[in-house]
């Protein structure tokens, strides 16, 4: 399992891996944004992505954004996992701990000393490998948002 930073000729399977996490996004939006990041374009919602190979495959990757703050953390700012996938016939072989691996070192590196995260309450497999990450469980919340036009 190789994992490194995004580079622009990983920006195809990038997007495409993207658009199976985020289903319900507007694919050709989620493709968009990755050829800006790897343009040098600054986007507020990504900081670093790095993607997992096998062999020559692509099979996962994780974005990080870095957040004014994140509920449970006392540090701000601090990185924050956006997305986290691996595709379904890689999983349970050690990609997604290498991915996040990768997103700790990045953040210590910058002397950041807590790594955010979120997922869904029924999502009970990456609740369970956050916990085998290290990740401890601060809070759920239940969101809302009122339409103002
Ligand atoms: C969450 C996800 C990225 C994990 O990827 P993965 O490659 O299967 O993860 P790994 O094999 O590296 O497992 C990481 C740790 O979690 C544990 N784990 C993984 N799946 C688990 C499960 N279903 N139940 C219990 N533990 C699990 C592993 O045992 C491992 O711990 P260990 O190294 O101490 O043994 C992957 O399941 C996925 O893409 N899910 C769909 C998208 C998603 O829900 N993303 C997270 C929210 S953004």
């Amino acid at each position: 399992m190789l994992i490194h930073a995004v580079r622009a000729a990983d920006v195809a399977t990038w997007a495409l891996l993207r658009s199976k996490l985020w289903r319900s996004a507007d694919a050709s939006e989620l493709a968009a944004e990755a050829h800006d990041f790897v343009a040098g374009k600054a986007i507020p919602t990504i900081a670093a992505v790095f993607i997992a190979e096998e062999g020559t495959t692509a099979v996962g990757f994780l974005e990080l954004a870095v957040r004014s703050f994140s509920d449970g953390c006392d540090s701000m700012p601090v990185p924050h996992v956006e997305g986290w996938y691996v595709e379904p016939f890689a999983r349970g072989k050690g990609a997604g701990r290498a991915l996040m691996d990768a997103a700790e070192g990045w953040a210590r590196e910058r002397g950041f000393t807590e790594l955010a995260s979120d997922t869904e309450p029924w999502n009970e497999r990456s609740i369970a490998a956050h916990a085998r990450c290290g990740f401890r469980e601060t809070e759920r919340l239940v969101k809302f948002c009122k339409s103002l036009r």
